[in-house]
């Protein structure tokens, strides 16, 4: 009897816990390019409109989204971190009445926005629709990086200002460690990464420096890595996001997710991008400017039988406003592409 009363204490502490901290992170947060990304979305009120939010974390594109949607429209959810998953899913059902959550296709109502929530990485995104009798999608969008709780937690090893593992999976269940990578990989395999991710003459000399510190004691915290790292924090920022991108393969599954959303995207619909770091950027741009040629191969007679599938609704990306980077400092460096499958 005392030890059930005792365990109802601690889960009803753990939910007030909760509350309070999805309430403070809510207030706390301001989506980037949230009128760009709404005012690009066309609902067609004659028929069910099926639309994709890779990225939901806080939802803040989502509730703006959904005041768009017919009551019979279907809208899926990603995100790779449950926890997240979670929370946006607390307050979607504190702020939206008529929704109706669903596992599949079929147990979709008419009179209410149906929402399928996915917790797994977007690079899944087809074999995850077909799996619930999804075919076509109509609209697709796209709001990458992390959210300013991983950065916050210390436990999820994100961030350089704070003690803790040094995980960084996005996903727990999955992928190695960073701290897996830092003690395992050769020298020239962290050069590598180094290199490519984080683009500083320094990968040479951290790498060996790694492999030789690490002879005598494993790195297994957040400040092990930061301590070897010299320079200003802007250096130890770009390492750890290196890292992270190789731990959660974020560049390869952006392109294989983005090349198949095209390819489930129907006639007519667009896609949304907003990335926050060239990388990213850079292959929205690349996957988009291929989609918009009938020929890649460049051959005098065409031998790849390329055939264009989109076009770009801007010609260069869109940017936020002075008055939205000044509201909101952390939006200067996003950056959103937008397409339409023809
Ligand atoms: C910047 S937040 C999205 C914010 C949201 N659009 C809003 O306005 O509240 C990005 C979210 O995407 C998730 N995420 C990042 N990469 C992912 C991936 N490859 N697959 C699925 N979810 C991912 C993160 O867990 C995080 O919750």
């Amino acid at each position: 009897m005392f030890k059930n009363k005792h365990f109802l204490t601690i889960i009803n502490i753990f939910l007030t816990i909760m509350d309070n901290l999805s309430e403070n992170i809510w207030k706390k947060h301001i989506s980037v390019l949230l009128n760009e990304l709404v005012d690009s979305i066309e609902i067609f009120k004659g028929r069910q409109n099926i639309v994709v939010d890779c990225t939901l974390w806080m939802a803040g594109h989502f509730i703006e989204v959904a005041k768009k949607l017919n009551t019979w429209d279907i809208i899926i959810w990603f995100d790779a971190d449950i926890k997240n998953l979670w929370l946006a899913k607390q307050r979607i059902t504190d702020s939206l009445k008529n929704i109706n959550f669903i596992e599949k296709k079929q147990q979709e109502k008419k009179d209410k926005i149906n929402i399928c929530l996915i917790n797994d990485n977007f690079w899944n995104i087809k074999e995850q629709l077909e799996n619930r009798w999804i075919q076509k999608i109509t609209w697709i969008y796209y709001d990458l990086w992390l959210s300013s709780l991983h950065l916050d937690e210390a436990d999820r090893g994100f961030s350089f200002m704070k003690e803790g593992p040094l995980d960084m999976r996005l996903n727990k269940s999955k992928w190695q460690k960073a701290s897996e990578i830092i003690n395992s990989y050769t020298a020239s395999k962290l050069r590598e990464i180094f290199l490519k991710y984080w683009e500083s003459s320094q990968a040479n000399k951290i790498s060996h420096k790694i492999i030789e510190l690490r002879k005598k004691k494993k790195f297994e915290t957040t400040s092990d890595l930061a301590e070897i790292i010299p320079g200003p924090p802007k250096e130890k920022a770009k390492i750890f996001q290196a890292l992270r991108i190789e731990v959660n393969k974020e560049l390869e599954m952006l392109e294989k997710s983005l090349k198949e959303a095209i390819e489930l995207l129907e006639k007519d619909w667009k896609i949304f991008v907003i990335s926050f770091h060239s990388l990213e950027d850079r292959i929205t741009k690349q996957i988009f400017k291929k989609e918009t040629r009938d020929c890649i191969c460049n051959d005098l007679i065409c031998s790849c039988h390329h055939k264009k599938t989109l076009k770009l609704l801007n010609k260069k990306p869109i940017l936020p406003s002075e008055n939205e980077i000044k509201e909101n400092p952390r939006s200067r460096s996003a950056k959103a592409r937008a397409a339409q499958k023809i």
